[in-house]
């Protein structure tokens, strides 16, 4: 074989993809870079050098939206620095920002080439290609390129797949998003107008998907979806199909090891989902399950439906089915009219419960949503005070379940080289980070490890020698 013949017939274009929010969006951000991969694109992680720039962006909070447009401002210097240098950069706005604000991104922030939302990703190479010819406008006449459609046709088809080697270069684990949107309208979330209705993907496209992941070597598969379990994709003979019997589906293939799920609501936790947790190893005993106040009346003007508790019972109910489930939670403090005695409700619940982890938020308002036209909006302060004695009582949980874990051998997935020399990390079946010292052939399975201690953050391990019989 000649030089001539190994070398790309064109410079690959870099494109540099920088990802807000959830892990749906970092989902969504290594689907781009696939559907970019046979137009030339290969990822970097340099803005500076990158011909593309995408930003995939969040809505959930005003914080996270706020985030894109200083992010734009600092991206148009280096544009110039790298005109000055003779190349140039397009820059791209995805995700629910660019979903919910549209036409609003590029009046804004009239840098922009393209805004495109979630459900548009599979047309990307069509839209830099639009964008491409805007390039040569007069800059009173360029527009950008935009698509916040929601179209009839599945996305989801019409993405490539990444190479086997790049799946891998993307880790032990991945992530497979199931099912998108939310019909649950809880009063402050944006994500119903933001990722539309509900929408599951056909089971055997799942099944597809997951086999194609765990043939390039993936070991652990995380199924996302804003409301992951309530899932209802059709089977082949056109019957919906709930989270609990695709986990036992899943659960089918060889070769994976283990599964996991977010995010739940507690209304959509169904006996089929619990049976699932009884009976299948390697559905993960940890569940994210939020429930955002303990208040009832909270809980009723968040729109959840359901009270304190009934999610306690669900627990309990869970903890039946899987004695060792820990759980994790999403708390927001401050919502309108939250007074003290339904904060300290919040904080019942969150004892009653036990975290192993907790994801907080002060309420931040919405438009468009109706927790905005609510009177009674909470003083910064007040939420500021709240959430830290809520962070307070969590962190203490948190350090509590890690110090649980000592004396116990868990299974864990070694995924990496450690942070020091001589050693490797991975995760415990409770999502927890653990170390430990070893060899890096240990990479890629699960080995039985005995937790010997606690650092602020993850656990120290130590290898389990096999016994001899
Ligand atoms: N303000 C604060 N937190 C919010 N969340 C969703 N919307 C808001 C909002 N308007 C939190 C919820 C949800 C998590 C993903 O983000 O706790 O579960
Ligand atoms: Fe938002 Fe509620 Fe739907 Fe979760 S269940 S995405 S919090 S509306």
């Amino acid at each position: 074989m000649t030089d001539m013949e190994t070398m790309p017939r064109t410079a690959p274009k870099r494109v540099f993809i920088k990802t807000y929010g959830c892990q749906m969006n970092v989902y969504d951000s290594d689907r781009m870079a696939d559907a970019l991969a046979p137009h030339g694109y290969v990822p970097t992680q340099d803005a500076a050098e990158a011909d593309l720039v995408l930003l995939n962006t969040c809505h959930i909070r005003e914080k996270a939206s706020e985030k894109v447009f200083s992010e734009l401002g600092r991206l148009k210097e280096i544009q110039g620095e790298r005109r000055a240098m003779g190349a140039d950069m397009m820059i791209g706005v995805a995700g629910c920002v660019a979903q919910a604000e549209g036409e609003e991104i590029a009046r804004r922030a009239p840098v922009v080439d393209l805004v495109f939302g979630p459900q548009a990703y599979h047309r990307l190479p069509d839209m830099l290609e639009k964008a491409r010819g805007q390039r040569h406008m007069h800059p009173s006449l360029k527009k950008a390129v935009i698509d916040t459609d929601f179209p009839e046709e599945d996305k989801f088809a019409h993405l490539p797949a990444a190479k086997k080697d790049v799946t891998l270069a993307r880790g032990l684990t991945a992530f497979l998003t199931v099912q998108e949107g939310c019909d649950k309208f809880c009063s402050f979330c944006v994500v119903p107008y933001t990722r539309g209705a509900e929408v599951s993907r056909p089971v055997a496209q799942v099944l597809d998907e997951a086999r194609r992941l765990v043939d390039a070597g993936v070991k652990e598969i995380t199924l996302l979806g804003q409301n992951v379990n309530a899932y209802h994709g059709l089977d082949a003979a056109g019957r919906p199909v709930g989270l609990g019997q695709l986990a036992f589906l899943l659960a089918e293939i060889a070769g994976l090891e283990r599964l996991r799920y977010t995010t739940s609501h507690p209304r959509d936790m169904d006996d089929a989902l619990i049976a699932a947790h009884r009976d299948l190893p390697l559905l993960m005993p940890y569940l994210h399950l939020p429930v955002q106040s303990g208040s009832d009346r909270i809980l009723k003007a968040m729109n959840r439906k359901h009270t304190a508790a009934e999610y306690l019972a669900l627990i309990d109910k869970i903890k039946k089915a899987r004695p060792d489930m820990a759980l994790s939670g999403d708390f927001i403090v401050g919502f309108p009219g939250e007074t003290d005695q339904d904060f300290e409700d919040t904080l019942t619940i969150i004892r009653e419960t036990g975290y192993a982890s907790a994801y907080s938020f002060k309420y931040s308002t919405r438009p468009g949503t109706p927790g905005a036209n609510l009177g009674d909006q909470i003083a910064e302060a007040v939420k500021t005070e709240r959430l830290h004695r809520l962070q307070d009582l969590v962190n203490q949980q948190t350090a509590d379940f890690h110090a649980s874990c000592v004396g116990r051998t868990l299974p864990v997935l070694i995924e990496r080289v450690g942070r020091q020399p001589g050693q490797v990390g991975g995760r415990s079946p409770y999502l927890q980070a653990v170390h430990l010292d070893g060899s890096p052939d240990l990479i890629g399975a699960i080995h039985e490890v005995e937790i010997i201690g606690t650092s602020t953050n993850s656990l120290v391990g130590r290898l389990q020698q096999a016994v001899a019989a």
